[in-house]
């Protein structure tokens, strides 16, 4: 699903970047891709992605 749609960004570009390059932030998001840099309507989206995402990684693991 396109979370930026202004620049083509989807859920699994976000995903992808917060997990291999660190990304866990809008900041750091936008600092990588253009995301946010027309019409902004796609912050807040990101912001639940990426907190979904702290959330999973916080989650104790089940063996
Ligand atoms: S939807 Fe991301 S800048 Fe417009």
């Amino acid at each position: 699903m396109y979370v930026c749609i202004c620049h083509g960004i989807s859920d699994k570009t976000i995903t992808k970047l917060a997990i291999e390059r660190s990304a866990y932030d809008v900041k750091t998001i936008r600092q990588i891709t253009p995301l946010g840099s027309q019409c902004g309507k796609c912050i807040r989206m990101t912001k639940d992605i990426l907190q979904g995402l702290k959330s999973e990684a916080q989650l104790p693991k089940v063996s």
